[in-house]
């Protein structure tokens, strides 16, 4: 049975899972995501530019390749839009080989202010959402209330548009007032409408489950980080969406026994944007170093990222959790300057020592036990192979799969295409 390959990301997002999803991109026929939106930014390096995607699938750049958007997804046309002219710009030929979900749902600019007056009313309790409609979209879809691709062919779609926009326009009443230009980016969004419309538009599910019976390879395609997932991530400061695998199965339409291989990622270190509990977190020097160094700013806002160490007991849980059959470690090089490197075995709560997460994290004061490395202090730039690499780097990774119980069979050390060594080749 022909089974789809899933990659995604196993601490709060940003593993690096676009730059790993390009480079393997080439072994697959189809690359679909298949949950979030425009709140995801999936940075690409090669030949000396850099790309970021917030709702194409990173597998774009590789010719011939077909890119799904799944129904899982939440698509804002506006975004979508800037996007593929962006893609145009730099010469991408993407008309044929990137299809729609007809299930896939719609940001309207006013899902985009409810985010942004829900974050304003929240006040300091606020999630730090990227402010671009995710967690309203999700909502009036659990809610039976949404508007999916589909919708923009049927006759009545401007009344069912226009029906749920006065809806939420009376919602944001009970919210702080906040600016917006309704007319205005109405009509940028009917306009971007267009564009949507000029790509195919598929029955998603039958298209991968017919891909799959043609014996036709798939990679999914995750975005944010199974910490962000809306039932086992930190809630409330969690995405809308199931970002682990079983994401995959709701989100393409595809069963669970046609799950092949789960790739996780995992930065050397660990990042998060925006608020919520980081037992690992470095508020201090170090937290500041691990940023400049691995340049640790949001690719979708821009915010500076929150920086600590890896957290293993963190990692346990979403590997249980996605059933991940082999590890993938980013930004390994970020970790060059450091003469001494930590890790996280256990947490200190209520008097015990645990390897496991806690109810509520935000409830509960948590301390990090931490086991520490010896550095490398040395440049990997162009190591190709797992045994080149600096014996205090390999020590590392070898404690932390023996305690993951899972191998790592790829090891990035910088951000563009070929920095990247693969255990399996050897
Ligand atoms: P994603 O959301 O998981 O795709 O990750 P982002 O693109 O948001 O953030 C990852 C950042 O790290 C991007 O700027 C990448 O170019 C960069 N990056 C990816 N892998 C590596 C690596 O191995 N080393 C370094 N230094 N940077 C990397
Ligand atoms: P990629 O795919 C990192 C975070 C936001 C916020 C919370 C909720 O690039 O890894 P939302 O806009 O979804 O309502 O925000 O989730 N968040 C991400 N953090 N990477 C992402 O995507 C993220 N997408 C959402 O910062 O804390
Ligand atoms: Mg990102």
């Amino acid at each position: 049975m022909h089974k789809i390959d899933v990659i995604l990301g196993l601490q709060w997002g940003d593993e690096g899972k676009g730059k790993i999803v390009d480079f393997l991109a080439t072994d697959y026929d189809i690359v679909a995501r298949f949950q979030g939106g425009p709140n995801a930014g999936h940075t690409l390096k090669f030949d000396g530019k850099k790309y970021v995607l917030h709702t194409v699938p990173s597998g774009i750049f590789r010719n011939d390749l077909i890119n799904l958007i799944g129904n899982g997804v939440v698509l804002d046309p506006i975004v979508f839009q800037r996007e593929l002219r962006s893609l145009e710009q730099s010469g991408v030929q993407f008309h044929q080989r990137l299809l729609v979900s007809k299930k896939a749902h719609l940001i309207l600019p006013t899902h985009r202010w409810l985010d942004a007056a829900s974050e304003a009313h929240k006040g300091k309790a606020k999630i730090g959402s990227t402010l671009k409609g995710i967690g309203p979209t999700y909502m009036d879809k659990t809610g039976r209330n949404g508007l999916r691709v589909g919708d923009i062919s049927q006759s009545n779609f401007k009344d069912l548009y226009n029906a749920l926009k006065v809806k939420h326009l009376e919602l944001l009443k009970i919210y702080p007032a906040i600016e917006f230009d309704l007319e205005k980016e109405e009509e940028a969004w009917f306009e971007s409408l267009n564009t949507l419309l000029a790509l195919k538009q598929v029955d998603a599910e039958y298209y991968i489950n017919e891909a799959l019976a043609d014996g036709k390879k798939i990679l999914a395609e995750g975005a944010q980080g199974s910490m962000l997932d809306v039932d086992f991530g930190t809630y409330p400061f969690v995405t809308s969406s199931n970002t682990i695998t079983a994401g995959v199965c709701t989100g393409l339409g595809v069963a669970p026994q046609r799950i092949g291989r789960v790739i996780g990622i995992t930065k050397a270190y660990c990042t998060r944007v925006g608020g919520g509990p980081f037992p690992t977190e470095q508020d201090n020097e170090t937290g500041e170093k691990l940023r400049q160094l691995g340049m640790e700013f949001g690719s979708t806002t821009g915010r500076p990222r929150r920086c600590g160490w890896i957290d293993l007991p963190q990692l346990k849980y979403t590997i249980m959790l996605n059933g991940v059959t082999e590890l993938c470690m980013t930004k390994i090089d970020v970790l060059n300057a450091f003469d001494e490197i930590q890790a996280a075995t256990h947490y200190r709560y209520d008097g015990a020592t645990t390897d496991r997460l806690p109810f509520d994290l935000n409830a509960i004061a948590i301390e990090s036990v931490y086991q520490t490395f010896q550095g490398w202090q040395s440049e990997l730039d162009d190591i190709r192979s797992f045994d080149k690499l600096p014996s205090a780097a390999r020590s590392f990774i070898e404690a932390l799969q023996s305690y993951l119980g899972v191998p790592f069979s790829m090891i990035s050390t910088g951000p563009e295409r070929e920095k990247l060594i693969l255990r399996n080749d050897e």
